[in-house]
């Protein structure tokens, strides 16, 4: 009877400890936080440029400031971090043939009717014989990207963007359109 108890209480345990560790992944947790970490401070600069300066004086500030905010928040969280994406501005933000294939899972997963803003995965991977845990979450397009990655863009703006970004790929995205990811990784 005792025993029984016991294998029961046991078979709970594993049960529930499975549960909890898929719920609970440390990494996968981990790599949310510094995602959000890096979103929130772009969007906070983002924001205030564009009321103090428009979107003209906050393409510079993008250009300059983007990849600034990513190396500080590699520095802070001990996770690389940056942004990627299909259509990228930057050249520096290429997708790599693993966040290639994650970003046009996310579009299959858009069409096939989960909501932008939830996409994420997150993955353990094996890279120059070392294991990297890999992450990324979809960028949503709200309404105040499209003056900058919209379907019309102001001349003025077209105008500064051709000039720092002459193979531009970043434009005709439309409200709800996954803009990129956000794209993360650590040495285990
Ligand atoms: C004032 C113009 C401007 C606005 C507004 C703007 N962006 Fe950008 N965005 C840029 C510039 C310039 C870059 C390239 C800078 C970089 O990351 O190196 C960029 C790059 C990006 C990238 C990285 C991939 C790439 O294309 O190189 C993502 C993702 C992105 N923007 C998403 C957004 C989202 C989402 C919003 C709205 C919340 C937004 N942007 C608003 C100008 C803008």
């Amino acid at each position: 009877m005792r025993t029984k108890h016991l294998a029961l209480l046991a078979g709970l345990g594993l049960v529930l400890g499975a549960q909890y560790s898929l719920a609970a992944d440390p990494l996968l947790l981990e790599a949310r936080q510094s995602a959000k970490a890096l979103g929130g401070k772009l969007k906070g600069e983002v924001m205030k440029s564009m009321k103090a300066k428009g979107p003209v004086g906050t393409i510079d500030f993008c250009s300059k400031r983007a990849p600034k905010i990513a190396e500080e928040v590699s520095e802070q969280t001990g996770w690389q971090v940056g942004r990627t994406s299909l259509k990228y501005r930057n050249p520096g933000n290429k997708p790599d043939t693993w966040e290639l294939a994650v970003l046009e899972s996310f579009e299959q997963r858009k069409a096939a009717g989960e909501p932008a803003k939830t996409l994420e995965h997150g993955e353990v991977v094996a890279e120059n014989g070392k294991k990297v845990y890999r992450y990324m979450k979809a960028i949503p397009t709200g309404k105040p990207c499209l003056s900058c990655h919209g379907e019309k863009l102001k001349p003025e703006v077209a105008a500064a963007l051709d000039q720092l970004y002459p193979g531009d790929n970043a434009r005709g995205f439309k409200l709800g359109d996954i803009r990129g990811a956000f794209t993360l990784s650590k040495e285990l």
